[in-house]
């Protein structure tokens, strides 16, 4: 499946809640903290549709960033499960980590469920380490949390012929999406 990547909107809100009650069963955020998500300016929420249907949505993510912050959240990230390890987690992440660049911050924190090794793993992929546990986080389970840190790496363009490196500022990295 092709997929593309838009930046979400309070009009994508029913398809977001389908998928974060069908996904998160225990722990899924109300519709309200949702919508606040959504509408707030210091959330950056993206959604992935199939080309050629913008309406419906097999997975999404969401990074806040407080203005002038040195570092953001990952709020959410989740992809349903026939569009699972096909890159799509990989790639909202990616977008996730260029925007938080492109806003100027150092580093990126997210939390996951200790029994949740599969996105850990992407984490890590990415750069991401685990730097905290929080006991018992997820309720009504009781899953501990595991808080994962990403020190933003620069830019870095290297010239050929030992040059020494040229470090890009931090909004040239590439345009915001549509
Ligand atoms: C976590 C999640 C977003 C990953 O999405 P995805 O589109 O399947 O991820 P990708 O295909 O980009 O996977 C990239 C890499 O991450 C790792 N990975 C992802 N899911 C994994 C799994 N279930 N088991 C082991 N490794 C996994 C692998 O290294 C994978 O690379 P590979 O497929 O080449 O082996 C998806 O499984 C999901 O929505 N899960 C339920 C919601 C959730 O747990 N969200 C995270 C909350 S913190």
């Amino acid at each position: 499946m092709s997929v593309r990547l838009r930046r979400a909107s309070l009009d994508d809100l029913d398809a977001i809640m389908a998928i974060e009650t069908s996904v998160f069963v225990t722990d899924a955020w109300s519709r309200e903290g949702m919508a606040h998500e959504l509408g707030s300016p210091d959330g950056w929420y993206l959604v992935a549709t199939p080309d050629g249907d913008d309406t419906r949505i097999v997975g999404y993510s969401g990074l806040m960033v407080l203005p002038g912050a040195p570092d953001a959240d990952v709020q959410t990230i989740a992809v349903l499960p026939d569009a699972r390890r096909a890159g799509l987690g990989r790639a909202l992440m990616g977008q996730m980590i260029a925007e938080a660049r492109r806003r100027g911050v150092r580093e990126v924190f997210l939390e996951v469920r200790a029994d949740n090794p599969g996105a850990q793993r992407l984490y890590e992929s990415l750069g991401f380490e685990g730097i905290a546990v929080r006991p018992r986080y997820y309720m009504p389970d009781g899953v501990d949390a595991v808080v994962m840190r990403l020190r933003v790496p620069p830019t870095v363009t290297r010239p050929a012929g030992g040059d020494a490196p040229v470090v890009l500022p931090e909004t040239s990295e590439s345009e915001p999406l549509p």
